[in-house]
């Protein structure tokens, strides 16, 4: 099947991470239903210059009335889900003592609970056919302890548990699930937590011996990687860094440093 017929779902996607892979999939064919908390207009404009077919689907992906809805939307107007796109999160930077269970309670709810119900309601359509991809965004954090953090990096990790546990479940089914992992990329949450005195540039360039930042460019081609069989028909259950060597460089701090300047 070539990616014009190919329907994909992206939540988060009104801006950064989840607006550049909407515009991704879709300068790559396939039909985009865009999911945010309200219409993602902008995104929606780059879209339809595209010109494929797209589909607003506002709704928080915690409720699970709200993702019920949003497959009936999606199967009445496409008739078909091929990639689910799970992007949508939220940052929470507050040392473990002070994190009150509100906080925690909805960082949980929007990264990880919001996935589950997602990859259920959509999984089944998926699993119906006996072919699919999801594509979970977690993060670094998802994968390393990185302190000020315990719930959102919780929720990360939970989220790259569920990747595996769906992959193994569904995998014989013909639905493959894979996550991508990020290091800090340059988005609008990253200006809040910089906004809120969490880190510097410096602080995230010298942590990574690429020596920069991701961009949602780089994180986009990672996920039309994982979301297209034709690329990775195989690849199941995997979590793919995309971020520079973060998570696979071990070095202290000064041989990292005199390492990034080549
Ligand atoms: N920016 C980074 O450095 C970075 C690094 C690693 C992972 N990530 C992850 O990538 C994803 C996207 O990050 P980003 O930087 O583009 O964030 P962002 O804050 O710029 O965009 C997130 C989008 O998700 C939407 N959203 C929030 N709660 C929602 C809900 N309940 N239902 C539907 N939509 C909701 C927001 O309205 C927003 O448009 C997140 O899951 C984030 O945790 C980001």
């Amino acid at each position: 099947m070539s990616a014009e017929d190919r329907v994909a779902i992206v939540t988060g996607a009104a801006r950064g991470i989840g607006r550049e892979v909407s515009l991704t999939l879709a300068e790559r064919g396939y039909r985009i239903a865009a999911n945010d908390l309200v219409a993602p207009e902008a995104t929606l404009e780059g879209l339809r210059s595209t010109g494929v077919r797209t589909l607003s689907v506002p709704g928080d992906v915690s409720n699970e009335e709200a993702v019920r809805s949003m497959v009936e939307a999606v199967m009445e107007e496409f008739g078909r889900i091929d990639v689910l796109v799970n992007n949508a999160g939220i940052s929470a930077i507050v040392p473990a003592e002070e994190t009150t269970l509100a906080d925690w309670n909805r960082t949980l709810a929007v990264n990880l609970t919001g996935p589950f119900l997602m990859c259920r309601e959509f999984g089944k359509t998926m699993l119906d056919r006996g072919s699919g991809s999801i594509v979970n965004v977690s993060s670094v954090a998802g994968l390393l302890g990185i302190s000020d953090r315990a719930a959102y990096n919780a929720s990360k990790h939970g989220l790259v548990g569920l990747t595996r546990t769906l992959a193994a479940e569904w995998g014989g089914r013909g639905v493959r699930v894979n996550a991508v992992c990020p290091g800090w990329v340059k988005t609008e949450m990253d200006e809040e937590d910089q906004g809120a005195g969490g880190y510097t540039d410096a602080d995230i360039e010298g942590r990574v011996p690429m020596a920069r930042f991701a961009t949602p460019e780089d994180i986009a081609r990672a996920v039309a990687f994982l979301a297209d069989p034709e690329h990775s028909g195989f690849v199941n259950g995997h979590t793919l860094s995309v971020d520079g060597g973060w998570f696979a460089d071990g070095s202290w701090e000064s041989l990292r440093r005199r390492k990034q300047g080549g």
